[in-house]
C-alpha cells in the first residue's frame, strides 16, 4: 500500500540538558537535595503531515528547535515522546528503510577539503552504490545546474567558498536521490545568485523528480516563493501552519486588515517578536 504521506510527525518531542544545566545549587553534599538538571524543550509535540511533492518550510528564530525537528526527521536524534513516519515507515523501528529514503543537508556539511568537489561526489556515488561513469557525467549535470562551474569541479573543497561548498552539499545529497530530501537553511549565507540557484534546483527536484522537500529558512521571501506550505514555530512549538497565502489572510481577517500583510508581520504577529531576534536567551530559561 502506498503511504498517504511523504512525512508524518504525531506529538514529536525532544528536550535537551541546558548547558551549564545542573543549576549553581548542584553538589552532593549530605542532606542537600540534588537539583533536577535544567532542560530545552527544542521540539515541544510537533505534529505535521507533509504531501508527497510538497516543498515545507520551517521558519523560526535561532533555537526555536527547526534544527532539531529536521535531525529528528533523518534518525539522526530519537524523539523522547511522539512518532516519525517517511512514507509509512517508522523512524525508530525502520531505520534502515528510512534512511535509504531521505537525505539532509546541514549548513556545517564536511568534506574531505583537500579533494576536489568531483572527487567527494564520486565517493558519496560509490557509497550508495552507483556506478562512476553514470555518477561521473550527473556530478557535473547537477553542479552545473546549481551554477558550479566545469572549470571548478576538479579543484580542492577547501578552496571553494562557503556559498559554493553548500551547493556541492546539496548536490550530494541529490546524488543519492531521496524521495524525502530534508535541507537545512540551504540558502543561508548565500548571495542573492546563488539563492536563486539553489530555489530553482529545488523546484527542480520536485517537478523533474518527483522529491518532497522539508526545508528550514529564515528568509520570509524565499519561504513564500518558493514554500507550498509553511509551518512558523517557535520555542519549539508550531504556532501555525498553510500556505503562504493562508497564513496572510489568516492575519488580514483576524485583524480587520483589507490588504494582506506581509510574511514578516504574520511572524511578528504570531511569534511577538520578528524572525531577527532569537530564542536563546528564552529557550535556556526554560524549566
Ligand atoms: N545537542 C544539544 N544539546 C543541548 N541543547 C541543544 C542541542 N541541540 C539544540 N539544543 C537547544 O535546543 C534549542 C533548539 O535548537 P535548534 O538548533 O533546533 O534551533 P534552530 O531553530 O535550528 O536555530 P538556528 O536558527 O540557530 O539554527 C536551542 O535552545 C538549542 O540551544
Ligand atoms: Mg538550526
Amino acid at each position: 500500500m502506498a503511504a498517504e504521506y511523504a512525512l508524518v510527525v504525531d506529538g514529536a518531542s525532544k528536550a535537551f540538558q541546558a548547558e551549564g544545566g545542573w543549576g549553581s545549587g548542584f553538589r552532593l553534599l549530605p542532606g542537600r537535595a540534588r537539583k533536577a538538571p535544567r532542560q530545552v524543550l527544542a521540539v515541544d509535540n510537533v505534529s505535521l503531515r507533509i504531501q508527497k511533492r510538497e516543498i515545507y518550510g520551517i521558519l523560526g528564530t535561532n533555537g526555536s528547535g527547526k534544527s532539531t525537528l529536521i535531525r529528528l526527521v533523518s534518525t539522526l536524534l530519537l524523539p523522547d515522546s511522539g512518532t516519525v513516519t517517511v512514507f509509512g515507515r517508522d523512524i525508530v523501528r525502520q531505520e534502515q528503510e528510512v534512511k535509504r529514503m531521505i537525505n539532509r543537508v546541514s549548513v556545517e556539511a564536511s568534506f574531505f577539503k583537500k579533494l576536489s568537489s568531483m572527487e567527494n561526489l564520486l565517493y558519496a556515488a560509490r557509497l550508495y552504490g552507483l556506478d562512476g561513469r553514470t555518477a561521473r557525467a550527473e556530478i557535473v549535470r547537477i553542479l552545473g545546474l546549481l551554477g558550479i562551474p566545469r572549470s571548478r569541479i576538479n579543484r580542492p573543497v577547501e578552496q571553494m567558498s562557503r556559498g559554493m561548498q553548500q551547493k556541492v552539499a546539496i548536490a550530494r545529497a541529490f546524488l543519492t536521490s531521496p524521495i524525502l530530501l530534508l535541507l537545512d537553511e540551504p540558502t543561508t549565507g548565500l548571495d542573492p545568485r546563488s539563492k536563486l540557484d539553489v530555489q530553482q534546483f529545488v523546484l527542480g527536484l520536485r517537478d523533474e523528480h518527483d522529491a518532497t522537500i522539508v526545508l528550514t529558512s529564515h528568509d520570509m521571501g524565499e519561504a513564500d516563493a518558493l514554500c507550498d506550505r509553511l509551518a512558523i514555530i517557535d520555542r519549539g512549538k508550531i504556532l501555525q501552519e498553510g500556505t503562504p497565502l493562508q497564513l496572510k489572510q489568516e492575519l488580514a481577517a483576524r485583524t480587520g486588515r483589507t490588504t494582506l500583510p506581509s510574511l514578516e508581520e504574520v511572524f511578528l504577529a504570531l511569534a511577538g517578536r520578528s524572525l531577527e531576534e532569537d530564542n536563546e536567551e528564552e529557550a535556556g530559561g526554560q524549566a
